[in-house]
Order: structure tokens, then C-alpha cells, then sequence
């Protein structure tokens, strides 16, 4: 066990666990936006900003990613970790100036209007997408390219469609909407700005509903050596 002080409070916590782990056992909440507790954690958004004292030493961190260690003082809402956070806020905001997400988390940081130029890009390279194809799903289809500080060319997802099935999980984890899904008379489209693949949906042999896309299923028939008429029928009908 480790403990350590978070707001004042005296804590002990597993080894291992991380500020922002440590901090939502006590009731403390921190503000997070690139972070889910399946994936691995990344530490891009910045909205997670914890003033922490090592060794008499103040530093800014992100609570996601930072393991607690022995004897350290975290201040979740230092002015010092609340400015860090403002900030962050607002760069996310000033690319991203329509999401909803964003805006909304903007404000309950303190930020109504970005004072740096507004980009309006819709993809914050949060990367939950890339991680949850990979982390979750078990595919490659969205990789992340050009990180780097020294990079001259900008960073984005690409996307690859021989690895994508379908399954929409990066539309639903995106937090911005920029990446998107429709499915529509037995098909399924998943689309960003730059680039979509269309699939085709299985129809289940007892209701005649579209319920899945081929691919994905072919995939996890293929994953769980399940027999080929497995997925005939869907999950409501089985
Ligand atoms: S497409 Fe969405 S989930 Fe993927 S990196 Fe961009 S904002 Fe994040
Ligand atoms: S939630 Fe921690 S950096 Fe994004």
C-alpha cells in the first residue's frame, strides 16, 4: 500500500493505482476527457491537471497517468493545477469550438470562449478511438501518425480499411462526433472527414431484421470457431 495526501485528506491506496484511481475512491473528482478505465491511459487532453509535491518539489501532472508514490501531496484544485486545466480547456476548445462534449467540459472548467484562434477542426487526437479498435476490439484499423514534437508534417488518425469490420466502436467512444455511423436499408456506412467504408448488414433469417455487419461477424465467428450458420439468426430471435 502507499499512502499519500490528496486535498488534505490521508490516504492509502494500492501501489500502482493512479492519481486520478486514488482520487475517485475518496469522492474527489477530476475532470477527464481522453481517459476511459478500459484503455491505456494516454495523457493527451491535459484536462486531468493535478498540482502534485514531491520531495518539496511542485510540479503539474496528469492524474491518468501518474502513479501515486510514497509520501506525495496532491492539489487537485490548486490555482496552479486550475490554470493548467483552463488551458488546456481552451486549446481543446479553440480546435474543436462545436463539440458539445468539449464545450460542455469547457465550461465546468471556467471557459465560455477560447482567447486563442478558433480552428474549427472536429478530431482532438484523444486517440480513444486508436486505442479502443486495438485495446478492445482486437483490430488496427485507426493508427495514430506524425506524433511527435519535431514532426513537420500535423498529427492525425489514419485509417486502414482492409482491418476496419464495422463494429462502430470508434463512433461511439469519440467524444467530438468526428468520427460518424449510419446504418440504413441493410447498410452500415462509418465515415470521418477524410475517409468512410460502407458494409453490408446481415439480415436475420427469422424476423428479417439488419442487425450486424457481415464483416464483424465473420470475425468473431472466425475469433470463437463458431459454426457458419451461427449468426443467422440475431440475438433477439435466438
Ligand atoms: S476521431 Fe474522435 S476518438 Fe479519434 S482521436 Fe479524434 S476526437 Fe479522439
Ligand atoms: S484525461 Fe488525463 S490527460 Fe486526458
Amino acid at each position: 500500500m502507499v499512502e499519500l495526501t490528496i486535498d488534505n485528506q490521508r490516504v492509502r491506496v494500492k501501489k500502482g493505482t493512479t492519481i486520478l484511481e486514488a482520487a475517485d475512491k475518496f469522492n474527489i473528482t477530476i475532470p477527464t476527457l481522453c481517459h476511459h478505465e478500459n484503455l491505456t491511459p494516454l495523457g493527451s487532453c491535459r484536462l486531468c491537471t493535478v498540482e502534485v509535491i514531491v520531495n518539496g518539489i511542485s510540479k503539474l501532472t496528469t492524474a491518468c497517468t501518474f502513479p501515486v508514490e510514497q509520501g506525495i501531496e496532491v492539489r487537485t484544485t490548486s490555482q496552479k493545477a486550475l490554470e493548467a486545466r483552463r488551458l488546456a480547456a481552451e486549446l481543446l476548445l479553440a480546435k474543436c469550438p462545436t463539440s458539445a462534449k468539449i464545450k460542455s467540459l469547457a465550461q465546468e472548467i471556467g471557459v465560455a470562449k477560447p482567447r486563442i484562434k478558433v480552428r474549427e477542426e472536429d478530431c482532438i487526437l484523444c486517440e480513444l478511438c486508436v486505442r479502443t479498435c486495438r485495446e478492445i476490439v482486437g483490430r488496427q484499423a485507426l493508427k495514430f501518425i506524425n506524433r511527435g514534437l519535431n514532426q513537420r508534417v500535423e498529427p492525425r488518425i489514419d485509417f486502414s480499411p482492409d482491418m476496419c469490420i464495422g463494429c462502430g466502436s470508434c463512433a461511439y467512444v469519440c467524444p467530438t462526433g468526428a468520427i460518424k455511423m449510419e446504418d440504413k436499408d441493410g447498410t452500415r456506412v462509418v465515415y470521418a472527414r477524410n475517409w468512410e467504408k460502407e458494409f453490408k448488414l446481415k439480415k436475420c433469417k427469422v424476423c428479417g431484421n439488419y442487425w450486424a455487419p457481415e464483416e464483424q461477424l465473420e470475425y468473431i465467428r472466425g475469433k470463437l470457431n463458431l459454426p457458419p450458420d451461427f449468426f443467422d439468426v440475431c440475438p433477439n430471435c435466438r
